[in-house]
């Protein structure tokens, strides 16, 4: 079972992340995961062009997509130009989503909070236990925010708050999450969630730079990159797929 997740295309109208955003589509349309993840920031400013193009980019896939929005998008505009690609729970609230394939169970978490760059998981508890209370399967828990410190102060300011609250619920339910798989750091990095492995994807848009207490901002070569996470006999296996940063005059 693969499972490809991208991230933080963050589209704006100089198209360089959407040729990133091509760039990995070609790559995943060739490779056929079993299904592909967004977790979040697809399009900045409220660009309703940049929702349909990326539609157009991830309806060009022959597999499954699941869509989760970041706090830089328009849920509106995301719902109307993507309607077509994602299934959401209801058309209003929360863009949940909760999937099986081949006996894994994916969900998906909508931690964000309107007009906040921060997320919050604590409204969606109740859901998380309705929606996991039948699960006997295997399961890979996304969200946009992380629910840790992740050590880059900048991002710590706008992680997903109440991750306690996440792990004493997830302790709850039959199993844990083979892992919780997130966006919004634009910067592959992995950690954990008390026993929980935690892993942020790497983003289309340009990478965060890798401040650490108080050390120098240094140059890095990091592209653009997302993930393929694959699972087989109980066991995750995550790989970071880096791709040709954009170049404008291509
Ligand atoms: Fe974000």
């Amino acid at each position: 079972m693969l499972v490809a997740q991208i991230s933080d295309i963050h589209a704006r109208p100089d198209l360089s992340s959407l040729r990133s955003l091509e760039r990995a589509i070609g790559w995943l349309g060739t490779f056929h995961p079993d299904v592909l993840v967004v977790t979040g920031d697809l399009v900045d400013d409220g660009w309703r062009h940049g929702y349909r193009l990326v539609a157009e980019s991830l309806r060009s896939l022959d597999c499954p997509v699941h869509l989760l929005p970041g706090n830089g998008d328009d849920l509106q505009l995301m719902r109307s130009e993507l309607a077509a690609v994602g299934t959401w729970i209801n058309a209003t609230g929360p863009m949940h989503f909760r999937t099986a394939v081949d006996g894994l169970t994916l969900f998906g978490v909508d931690v964000t909070v309107a007009g906040r760059s921060y997320g919050d998981v604590l409204p969606h508890l109740p859901w998380l236990v309705s929606a996991l209370a039948d699960v006997t399967t295997l399961a890979l828990l996304f969200m946009h925010q992380p629910p840790f410190r992740i050590g880059i102060e900048a991002l710590d300011q706008v992680g997903c708050r109440n991750g306690n609250a996440l792990l004493s619920t997830l302790e709850t339910m039959y199993s844990l999450p083979l892992a919780i798989l997130c966006g919004h750091v634009h910067r592959p990095a992995f950690g954990r969630l008390g026993t929980i492995p935690v892993q942020t994807c790497g983003s289309l848009c340009p990478p965060n730079p890798l401040l650490l207490e108080s050390r120098a901002d240094l140059p890095v070569i990091d592209g653009p990159s997302f993930l393929v996470h694959e699972v087989s006999d109980g066991r995750l296996v995550s790989h970071v797929v880096s791709i040709p940063a954009s170049d404008r005059s291509a």
